[in-house]
Formats: structure tokens, sequence, C-alpha cells
């Protein structure tokens, strides 16, 4: 496993082409899940600069924090609260281009603009979600989804 990015420049897409296969190589041959969360949520942060990035898991019927890079955040979110506990309940990916426009938003950070949660899910349940932070409006669209949906597959076997 190489332990250093290659970070390039260009459009969006690119970025995500160019991640992906070294996302692949930071997980091959690992099992834990932990292990696994942390290197994505800082391969995404390390090629895209966002201001949070980060992932919760179901247990015990609440979201709970889990590993991230960014500030510090809320541990626990109740389903249907919020950004990711409404795309918990819904499964499926909520694009938020401001936040302050999205009914009982959960700020973890006044910093925070837009925002993207993408649920992970295997045999259509619900095991978690990954949450991107951007602390500048509009700034996540199908692409990012497109590509955010896939890394997780990653983490959920259903690739
Ligand atoms: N804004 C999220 C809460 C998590 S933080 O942004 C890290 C929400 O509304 O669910």
């Amino acid at each position: 496993m190489a332990e250093d990015l290659s970070i390039i420049k260009g459009d969006k897409e690119a970025q995500y082409v160019s991640l992906i296969p070294q996302i692949k190589a930071l997980l091959e041959g690992e099992t834990d899940l932990v292990a696994n969360l942390a290197n994505i949520a800082a391969a995404l942060k390390e090629q895209f600069g966002w201001f949070w990035v980060g992932f919760y898991w179901v247990k015990n019927d609440e979201l709970v924090l889990g590993p991230f890079q960014g500030p510090v955040a809320c541990t626990r979110i109740r389903k249907r609260r919020g950004v990711c506990g409404t795309s918990w309940a819904e499964a499926k990916t909520l694009i938020v281009p401001d936040v302050e426009k999205f009914p009982g938003h959960i700020a973890c950070s006044s910093l925070s603009k837009s925002e993207i949660v993408v649920p992970i899910i295997r045999n259509g349940e619900v095991l978690g979600v990954l949450d991107v932070d951007a602390s500048e409006l509009d700034q996540f669209d199908e692409v990012d989804q497109r590509y955010l949906e896939e890394i997780v597959k990653l983490v959920s076997g259903e690739w």
C-alpha cells in the first residue's frame, strides 16, 4: 500500500478519476472498517480540501460520529434529524446547496455552507453515511454524488 497520495489539479471529475484507484489501493487487503473509513476521509480531504469530511455510523438506532477530517463535530444524530438523519431515513443521497435553507439542518459549525450526505447501503440497509461540508455555498452536484456513491460502495462491499 502506498501511503502518500498523488494530488492533482483540474476539473472535479478528473480529480475523482485520479483519486478513486488510489483509494482502492489504500483499502486493498485491509478489512478493518475504522482504518478504511479513516483513510477515505483523509484522502477526500487531501484531494478536495473541503471543510469537513467524515462518517457517521448507525449504532443502536442513532448515527454516531466515526472517522473524520476537520473541526470537531456533533457526536450523535437521530433518525430523520438534520441532513444526515434524513439521508439515513430516506436511504438516498442529499445535496444541500445552502444549509440554512434545509429545515432541521444541524449546524455543527457556522462555517459550513453547503453539504452532501451519501448513505452507505448493504442489502437495502443503511449502515452509515458519508457527510461532506464545504465553507462555500453550492459546492456539490451530480458529479460528486456519482463518485462519492462509488467510493462508499468500497466499504459497503456492494461495488
Ligand atoms: N450538518 C449535519 C450534521 C453533521 S455535521 O455537518 C459534521 C446534518 O445536518 O445532519
